[in-house]
């Protein structure tokens, strides 16, 4: 690694990592225009889907992209300050001891587990070439802002890295399970007290697409009036 999270340069040739207008200056308002910006927010949040990990091929994003993402991440909104998660990077050469973790996971709530169960199981930590583990931080800090708040908070940092790698090209999805909550995974992982892995985060090359068989949830079904009876808002 050749450089500092805090540089203003990013991996991407010829763009700068926005840290020249630290005190957010807004995007749109008087005299600007924000039909450009809202139309790329659009393309970007309507044009990333799930990719399945088993869709990921080589390359994957290099250290220095990988930053780029967490600086992204590390944009998500965070009630006390508390960085209420972090991630830990699984390279090539520690994927066989987080399949046997998986495998033993498995054994553990299922000791009737078939060798080739156990295999597929296996075979989970193998996949796609970049490979991150979500931790939440839920324990003790001060302040003592809720569990629920820190989530929302590592849900946001999620879809930033989800975001980002989509706008770089790559694919990325979220895959989790029983064995996110095995003691098997807090080992390997070597959490600490309050700390909880939630899912892994895989990213790659989309070798292969598969579209999406569902629509998404339309908006006024999302809302409700306050006072008013249910229906949809139009
Ligand atoms: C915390 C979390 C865990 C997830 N775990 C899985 C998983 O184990 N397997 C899977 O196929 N998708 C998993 N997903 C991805 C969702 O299935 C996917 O986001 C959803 O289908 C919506 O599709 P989209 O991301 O393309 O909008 C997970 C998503 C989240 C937020």
């Amino acid at each position: 690694m050749n450089r500092t999270a805090s540089s203003a340069t990013t991996s991407v040739p010829g763009v700068e990592r926005p840290v020249a207008s630290p005190l957010g200056a807004p995007l749109a308002g008087a005299g600007r225009d924000p039909s450009a910006t809202w139309a790329l927010a659009q393309a970007l949040i309507h044009g990333r889907h799930h990719v399945s990990p088993r869709r990921l091929v080589a390359p994957g994003p290099d250290t220095a992209t990988l930053l780029d993402l967490l600086a992204l991440a590390a944009a998500a909104p965070d009630h006390g300050r508390l960085s209420p998660w972090r991630f830990i990077l699984v390279p090539e050469g520690e994927r066989a001891r987080l399949g046997e973790a998986f495998a033993m996971a498995l054994l553990d709530r299922d000791p009737g587990a078939t060798p080739e169960q156990l295999d597929a199981a296996r075979e989970k930590a193998a996949r796609a070439p970049v490979l991150l583990i979500a931790i939440a931080r839920l324990g003790a800090a001060e302040p003592d802002v809720p569990a629920a708040e820190r989530l929302v908070s590592l849900g946001a940092a999620l879809q930033n890295l989800l975001l980002g790698a989509h706008a770089l090209g790559y694919g990325a999805g979220l895959t989790s399970g029983q064995a996110m909550r095995s003691p098997r995974l807090a080992a390997l992982c070597d959490l600490g007290a309050g700390e909880q892995a939630v899912c892994c985060i895989s990213i790659g090359t989309v070798g292969s697409f598969k579209a999406r068989s569902w629509s998404r949830p339309q908006p006024q079904h999302l809302l409700s009036v306050l006072g008013a009876p249910p229906a949809p808002v139009d």
